[in-house]
């Protein structure tokens, strides 16, 4: 599982960063994996080994990128000028950007690093357009019957029965993260790597949108499911439109605050009725 060559300094810096506890020293004091079964894959031992002495089931340090500074004015401003894009061009990405933004995702971490999600891509603004004018006609099917009485859709009704395709934004490419059910992470990893890949395409030029109301359309269309090729055990995680726009914001949003809770020492002299209050709010 683990190969150590000449340059390992017997630090003892991969046995320590080892979460599952997979590797000791030998007799030689030469990291060895003794319970490769509790491995999670993390590669920890590969990333953290000083000398690059150490390769993980035949991946060798060489094959790793180095670790660059950061800006984080930079990454800050990212993160306040990201934006929902409502308006696209109607063309398609060039393929070494779809290439690059595909091949990021497989860096996006996942609870106890299950990674096993699968990406279903349109990235074909032709599948794009058939995806949705199927799924805008069956709106508007059930929009149309007057026995349709959900609240949902009140705020689009009249703009989806006009032709207008609120579902997708007019967007030529979509992504749909698709997770295990019996991932330890099921609900969560989908977003976290649809964060990360809204941050990378918006740093690229590309915008994006979240998109619920895809979400929801596929959750109740099993057979554009199957167009997406979702596998077996696997339910839709969430879906993010994304392609160039014209639009370009000029500044950043100015957020109402979320609430921020620095959470304090316990107070053990608390008495019984500020006790009693404590617990009933939780
Ligand atoms: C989970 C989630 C689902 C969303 N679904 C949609 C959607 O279906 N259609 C849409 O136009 N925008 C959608 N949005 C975008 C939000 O409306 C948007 O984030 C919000 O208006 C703030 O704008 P900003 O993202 O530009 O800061 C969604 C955002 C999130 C986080």
């Amino acid at each position: 599982m683990i190969k150590v060559d000449e340059k390992c300094i017997h630090c003892g810096m991969c046995i320590n960063d080892c979460m599952s506890k997979v590797i000791e020293f030998d007799e030689n004091k030469v990291p060895k994996a003794v319970h490769p079964q509790r491995c999670i894959n993390c590669q920890h031992c590969l990333a953290i080994c000083p000398t690059g002495a150490l390769s993980f089931k035949n991946k060798s340090p060489e094959n790793s990128d180095s670790i660059q500074p950061h800006n984080p004015d930079e990454i800050l401003n990212l993160i306040k000028s990201r934006r929902s894009y409502r308006k696209y061009r109607k063309e398609n990405l060039p393929k070494d950007i779809m290439d690059k933004l595909k091949n990021m995702l497989h860096w996006v971490p996942t609870g106890v690093n299950n990674h096993r999600l699968v990406f279903s891509f349109v990235d074909d603004i032709e599948v794009m357009d058939d995806i949705r004018n199927y799924a805008n006609n069956k709106i508007i099917k059930i929009l149309s019957n007057p026995l349709f009485k959900s609240k949902k859709f009140d705020r689009y009704r009249k703009p989806i029965l006009a032709g207008e395709d609120i579902a997708f934004r007019g967007a030529p490419h979509m992504i749909v993260v698709s997770t295990p059910k019996d991932a330890p992470c099921t609900n969560i990893d989908p977003v976290i790597a649809l964060s990360y890949f809204e941050l990378y395409a918006q740093s690229l030029g590309v915008s994006t949108t979240w998109c619920g109301i895809a979400y929801y359309i596929f959750n109740n269309l099993p057979e554009l499911q199957h167009q997406l090729e979702i596998p077996d055990g696997y339910k839709i995680g969430y879906v993010m439109l994304f392609g160039y726009s014209d639009l370009k914001y000029q500044r950043t949003t100015q957020p109402e605050p979320y609430k921020i809770i620095s959470v304090k020492k316990d107070n053990r002299n608390m008495t019984l009725k500020e006790r009693v209050k404590r617990l009933w709010r939780f």
